[in-house]
């Protein structure tokens, strides 16, 4: 029997911690009135709540126009189709993210180029683009990841020189601020997510803001199966589809964003408090911080191991003995898009990639991203922020169970336990084991 949880020691926290997604009376009274005016669905488009809500994120955010849509991967297809990106086009995005942000690059027969992250940052490296950029590149597609902002300064200036679109997925980074200018409104468009884990949500759900009208107007359409927008200054007519939100969606979406900024107070305080503590911890490191990001929105807290520092152990070793030590951690949250097993890329399927190519374009072995492939597959830790919106003495349990595993590490050599097993599976293997979270 060891110290650590894994090996027989006591557990170091065994109450839960807080629970997500919060709800209250506002969210209740909400629903209840939508239920009772039989007005669900987003029919007539915008519908009443949708509209509202979304007209008051866009304003949250600092842009001057909001569309609320089916969910965060509709989003960024909306981003797309209204920025005009037509087959064939080349669309920077980050090696590391969610496959959601790739798969509607592809969906409009358009090329996804995959550029490496900043190891200070894991968002898109703002230095490695232009060396990706060709006649055909329309648009960069940055995604706040985590905790952080991509450098919307570099990325604004390469666009205005290229005269490229950007288009941000801020999917993780609700409320927060770049430049004091809110997410999504530095670029053309901002696309969310209001998922389930999301820092807001409605089970599913997805907002684009924008503060071009013509933009505005063109989203609409391709979101109301291609009626004509509210407006119609810019007579836009495109095939369209059914990606509105419903009323339900919208209502619980009002009184979460109500929620949002002292929620983000109050991780933002907590997550301080667990970095200066972990700081403490040879072998850890840590993203840097970047005065630009003059608000911080985080969707998880990150963090990396260095697994030389701790004789070699593996990160699913790590991590698995902190989940048994009741701290719910993640490592493979995300792979590079790439190599994911969650992109089963089949040429055939997307014509563009074949395009004034011998052979179709296999990002699989195109592409290696080395900031991206350690981030995944060897150093990043993921904390979801929910752990973060109780007590003090909840982030105390945090870094008492990090320094507690670090502190015998070698109890981990050599060992083989279940916990350890699905830290080293894949996001495509693990719903099978995994019990329902959020
Ligand atoms: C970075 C990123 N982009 C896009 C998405 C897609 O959002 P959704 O799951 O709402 O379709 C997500 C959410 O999972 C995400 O984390």
């Amino acid at each position: 029997m060891g110290k650590l949880a894994i090996t027989g020691g006591k557990v170091v926290r065994t109450k839960p911690f807080a629970a997500w997604p919060v709800y209250g009376r506002q969210e209740e009274r909400a629903l209840l009135k939508v239920l009772a005016s039989r007005n669900w669905g987003g029919y007539p488009f915008p519908n009443t709540i949708a509209d509202r809500f979304a007209q008051k994120f866009a304003k949250f955010h600092g842009a001057k126009y909001g569309l609320a849509v089916s969910n965060g991967t509709v989003a960024i297809q909306v981003a797309l189709k209204a920025a005009g990106i037509e087959p064939g086009d080349e669309v920077i995005v980050p090696a590391y993210t969610w496959e959601g942000t790739v798969g509607p690059v592809l969906l409009l027969n358009a090329v996804p180029v995959f550029v490496d992250v900043d190891p200070d940052t894991y968002c898109l490296d703002a230095r490695l683009i232009e060396a990706a950029l060709t006649e055909k590149t329309r648009a960069v597609l940055p995604v706040h990841l985590a905790m952080r902002f991509a450098d919307m300064d570099a990325i604004g200036r390469i666009a205005r020189k290229h005269k490229l679109l950007v288009i941000e997925d801020c999917a993780h980074a609700h409320g927060g601020r770049w430049r004091n200018k809110g997410a999504g409104a530095s670029g053309d468009f901002g696309c969310f997510s209001f998922q389930s884990s999301k820092l807001m949500t409605s089970g599913e759900g997805g907002a684009v803001i924008t503060s071009n009208l013509a933009h505005y107007e063109r989203a609409q359409t391709y979101v109301n199966c291609g009626r004509a927008s509210t407006t119609d200054r810019f007579g836009h007519r495109l095939i369209g589809f059914n990606h509105r939100i419903t009323e339900l969606q919208a209502a619980i979406l009002e009184a979460q964003l109500d929620r949002l900024p002292k929620q983000a107070e109050k991780r933002q305080g907590n997550m301080e408090y667990l970095e200066k503590r972990l700081r403490k911890i040879p072998g850890l490191d840590f993203l840097k911080r970047d005065k630009r990001n003059t608000r911080g929105a985080a969707y998880q807290y990150v963090f990396k191991s260095r697994a030389e520092a701790f004789g070699g152990t593996p990160r699913a070793s790590f991590l698995g003995a902190l989940e048994l030590e009741g701290i719910p951690c993640d490592g493979m949250f995300y792979e590079p898009v790439y190599k994911s097993a969650l992109f089963p890329l089949d040429p055939s399927e997307f014509p563009a990639l074949s395009w004034g190519r011998k052979e179709p374009l296999n990002p699989r072995t195109k592409y290696h991203c080395p900031v991206s492939e350690r981030a995944a597959y060897e150093e990043s830790v993921w904390l979801p922020h929910h752990l973060f919106l109780g007590s003090c003495k909840d982030v105390g349990d945090i870094a008492s169970a990090v320094e507690k595993v670090c502190a015998n590490i070698e109890e981990l050599r050599g060992l083989k336990h279940p916990a350890i097993e699905k830290e080293a599976m894949s996001r495509v293997e693990r719903p099978r084991i995994e019990k329902r979270q959020y």
